[in-house]
């Protein structure tokens, strides 16, 4: 009875636990651990805790040694891919001196595991085949291989036929048996190989050492060898949803044998053959690479069940190429946005109005204001006197104020040619590249405009090849301006004292150049259709091109007489050395003025020396006196540029000086006139040419040329007058039409 109550108990029990062993497939009691290596379903220690639908699953732990088993073979690692490390022995046969054999090998049979084809066969000898078989059910078969040499080899770590060979091993195999032999029984064991190894090795995990090996691997008895273990014998779609694999895991088919095996679907790790093993990664968290999120920072990580979402917060997108989060675009913004843009572009439109309406009111005022200055510039009155001038003054342009503008670039700074007391002129280049000097006169007065146009009416229509030629002229600024051609040799006064002084002119040139002064002089005295006095003779008003032809320059312009004190003092200075005495002292402007300051110029040319020299004593500080004493004392050859003077020229020279002392007499009455000198110097250049000598010379009479002006540096006082009496009688002069 009581036996019979025990027995039940104990089927309960069976019941039970069998109950148990097919609803949870693990149990907390199960251990997952054997010394260093980690146990998990399907294999297990004990029932319950391993597969039981097939064989090979419980393994053993030896406690003492804490070394876990597959059946004599030591497991080192277990992976759910489906592979299984053990270690396994070596085969061995060994051989004396007397011919007694020692050999061990073993029988494997691996059940339901098969051998990975990861594995290589290797057998280690100098005078040995090896061989595998493995049994079958129906058949059995054998592979192996061959090693022959005569002594130890020489080549470390590898086995590659010397001393070492390998092979692959059949695949699937389950049950075999591994044996060495030696392969020529008539040769006698040598020292150095007596033994003769066989045994089964991870690809890899085998290096050769010949000196060693051959003595001693059998010392080194195990080496680790790779089964491939599956569940069952049927394919993932033949179990279906009868697999044991868990949940968040896949089947997959065995690739190295029937049945299948378990995995963890991406972002889930575990052991994918226990129903809850595979759990989510928190790849937010997780320290490892492989997981790791890719979110620009773990703080804008959410880790989901089985990956994770990078989020960004408000206000803020993500951008999926890169995981980063960026402000939201326009599109998704409403409200304040769309107001604040709204506002803005509003705001703009009405500045744009704005600013149109008030560029266009200065356009007009810019309009205006050019009209009004072409106007007071006496723009209207050109026009009128052009038009009923007749042809020969067509050639004068009326430039506007933008075309002026663009020529000089702006009036920009490096295009200054030459700054004086008359204003500043300009290198221009006009849109038909041609080149011209532009001249924009000092701030001049109103009163001045009716000369203005006086000057550019009468150069307009003087046509003479030493007369430098006025192309236009632009009315619409404040000032006008001027546009002369453009001669690009400097001034005599460069050539002479200034900038060019080491260009050396010979006494030819000079003389040259002094004929042709006086040439256009006598022109404008007397051949123009209305008589021009320059006023202005110097030799920083002589041009020359580049064939130093001689331009005289700044007719109309000088008369444009600035208005602050500093350049008129500038002005009256730089005319003071070849100012006409009488004309000074009087007021009364004539054509000797001119006949005076070309003699200032011919002297000039022949000494080489400034009309006014302020470091030479009283004396001699004006050119006029000091030319005058040297020929009186008879010492021209003192005061001549020793560069002009040469055997040859010496009459000429004389001659010349004789001129430009007559030219320089205190009275007027007394000098000649232009075309008289004009003539006499022209007779020189011939008479030079066809080398005539005349032995008649008569020296002038010096005493009357004695200069009564007082050189003063005009300042003050003395310079306004000497302003005011040139301003009178300049306007007298070009209104009498003299
Ligand atoms: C396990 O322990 C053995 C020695 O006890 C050691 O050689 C081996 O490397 C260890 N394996 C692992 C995976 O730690
Ligand atoms: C695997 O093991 C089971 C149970 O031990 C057995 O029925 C089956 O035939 C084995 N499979 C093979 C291929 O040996
Ligand atoms: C455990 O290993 C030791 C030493 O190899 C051996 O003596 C002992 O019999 C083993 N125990 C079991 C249960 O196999
Ligand atoms: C478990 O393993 C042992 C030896 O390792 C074997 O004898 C036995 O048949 C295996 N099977 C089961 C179900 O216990
Ligand atoms: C070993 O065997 C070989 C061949 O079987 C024989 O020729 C040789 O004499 C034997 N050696 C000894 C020491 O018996
Ligand atoms: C395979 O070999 C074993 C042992 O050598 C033997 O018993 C068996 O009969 C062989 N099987 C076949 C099919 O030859
Ligand atoms: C290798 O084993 C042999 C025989 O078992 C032994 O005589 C020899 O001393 C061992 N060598 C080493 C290095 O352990
Ligand atoms: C497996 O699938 C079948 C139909 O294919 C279904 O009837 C059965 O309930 C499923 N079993 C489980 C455990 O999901
Ligand atoms: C497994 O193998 C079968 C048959 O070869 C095939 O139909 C099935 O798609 C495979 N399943 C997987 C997950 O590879
Ligand atoms: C993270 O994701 C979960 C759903 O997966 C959601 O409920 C939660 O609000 C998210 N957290 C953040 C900070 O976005
Ligand atoms: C996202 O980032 C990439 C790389 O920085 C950039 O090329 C791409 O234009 C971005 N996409 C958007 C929608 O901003
Ligand atoms: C981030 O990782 C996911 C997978 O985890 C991948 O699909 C995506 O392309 C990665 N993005 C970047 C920017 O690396």
């Amino acid at each position: 009875m009581n036996m019979v109550v025990h027995g039940l108990f104990l089927v309960a029990i069976l019941i039970l636990a069998s109950t148990k062993l097919v609803m949870g497939q693990s149990t907390p009691i199960c251990q997952t651990k054997c010394g260093n290596v980690s146990i998990e379903f399907p294999f297990g220690l004990s029932t319950g805790c391993y597969y039981a639908g097939q064989d090979n699953f419980n393994l053993t732990c030896n406690e003492t040694t804490n070394e876990l088993f597959f059946f004599n073979m030591q497991v080192i690692n277990i992976a759910h891919s489906g592979e299984l490390r053990v270690l396994q022995s070596t085969s061995f046969t060994c051989y004396n001196s007397e011919n007694n054999t020692n050999e061990l090998f073993y029988n494997t049979n691996l059940v339901n595991f098969t051998l990975s084809n990861k594995n290589r066969f290797t057998a280690v000898g100098c005078n040995t085949y090896a061989f595998m078989t493995t049994f079958k059910r129906d058949r059995n078969y054998s592979t192996g291989c061959l090693s022959l040499c005569d002594s130890t080899p020489k080549e470390n770590g590898l086995c590659s036929g010397d001393g070492c060979c390998q092979t692959s091993v059949p695949k699937r195999s389950r049950r075999f048996r591994i044996r060495s032999r030696r392969f020529d029984r008539e040769t006698s064991v040598s020292d150095f190989n007596p033994c003769f190894y066989a045994f089964l090795v991870e690809d890899g995990m085998f290096s050769f050492s010949p000196s060693q090996d051959l003595q001693n691997l059998r010392n080194v008895t195990k080496f680790p060898i790779v089964l491939d273990w599956s569940i069952g014998e049927q394919t993932c779609l033949q179990v279906g949803n009868t697999s044991i694999c868990g949940k968040n895991s896949e089947c997959l088919n065995s690739t190295t044998r029937t049945g299948y095996n378990c995995k963890c679907k991406a972002g889930y790790e575990g052991n994918p053959y226990l129903l809850d093993g595979c759990q989510d990664i928190d790849e937010c968290t997780t320290s490892s690479t492989i997981y790791r999120h890719n979110c620009s920072a773990s703080s804008t990580c959410n880790n989901t069940m089985g990956h994770f979402l990078c989020y960004c917060p408000p206000g803020y997108n993500l951008n999926a190429t890169n995981n980063s989060c960026m402000r939201k675009g326009r599109s998704e913004y409403y409200g304040w946005t769309r107001i604040f843009l709204a506002t803005t572009v509003g705001f703009l439109a009405i500045l744009l109005v704005f600013g149109c309406v008030e560029q266009k009111i200065k356009h007009r005022k810019n309009t205006e204001l050019r009209k009004h200055f072409f106007e007071q510039n006496g723009g209207g009155m050109l026009r009128q006197r052009l038009s009923g001038a007749g042809t020969s003054n067509s050639d004068v342009k009326i430039f506007t104020e933008e075309g002026m503008k663009e020529a000089t670039n702006g009036y920009e700074e490096s295009r200054i040619l030459g700054q004086g007391g008359q204003g500043t002129v300009y290198k221009g280049i006009l849109p038909d590249n041609s080149v011209v000097a532009i001249k924009k006169a000092r701030l001049g007065d109103s009163s001045q405009v009716e000369q203005f146009i006086n000057e550019v009416l009468v150069l307009s229509q003087i046509n003479h090849r030493n007369v430098v030629k006025l192309l236009g002229c632009c009315l619409e600024t404040e000032v006008p301006l001027l546009v002369y051609e453009f001669i690009n040799s400097g001034t005599l006064y460069d050539h002479l004292h200034g900038s060019m002084s080491n260009s050396y002119l010979t006494w030819e040139h000079r003389l040259r150049i002094a004929v042709e002064i006086a040439g256009t002089l006598a022109y404008l005295h007397s051949s123009a259709s209305i008589p021009i006095i320059h006023r202005d003779v110097k030799t920083a008003n002589i041009l020359l091109d580049e064939n130093l032809t001689a331009k005289v320059a700044d007719f109309g312009a000088s008369r444009l007489i600035p208005m602050d004190k500093e350049q008129l003092t500038t002005m009256v200075q730089g005319t003071l050395g070849y100012l006409d005495p009488e004309y000074y002292n009087t007021g009364l402007l004539n054509e000797k003025s001119d006949v005076y300051s070309f003699g200032v110029v011919l002297m000039e040319l022949l000494t080489g020396q400034k009309a006014l020299c302020f470091e030479k004593p009283q004396q001699s500080k004006h050119l006029v006196n000091y030319f005058a004493c040297a020929m009186k004392e008879d010492r021209l050859h003192e005061v001549v540029d020793s560069q002009v003077m040469k055997e040859n020229n010496q009459r000429e020279i004389h001659e010349a000086a004789r001129i430009a002392v007559e030219c320089t007499r205190l009275m007027g009455e007394e000098r000649p006139r232009m075309k008289e000198v004009a003539a006499q110097l022209e007779a020189l250049g011939v008479a030079k040419t066809k080398h005539e000598l005349s032995d008649q010379y008569n020296e002038p009479e010096v005493n009357k040329h004695l200069v009564g002006v007082e050189i003063l540096p005009a300042q003050g006082d003395t310079g306004t007058t000497g302003y005011d009496s040139i301003k009178n009688v300049t306007r007298l002069n070009i209104e009498a039409g003299r």
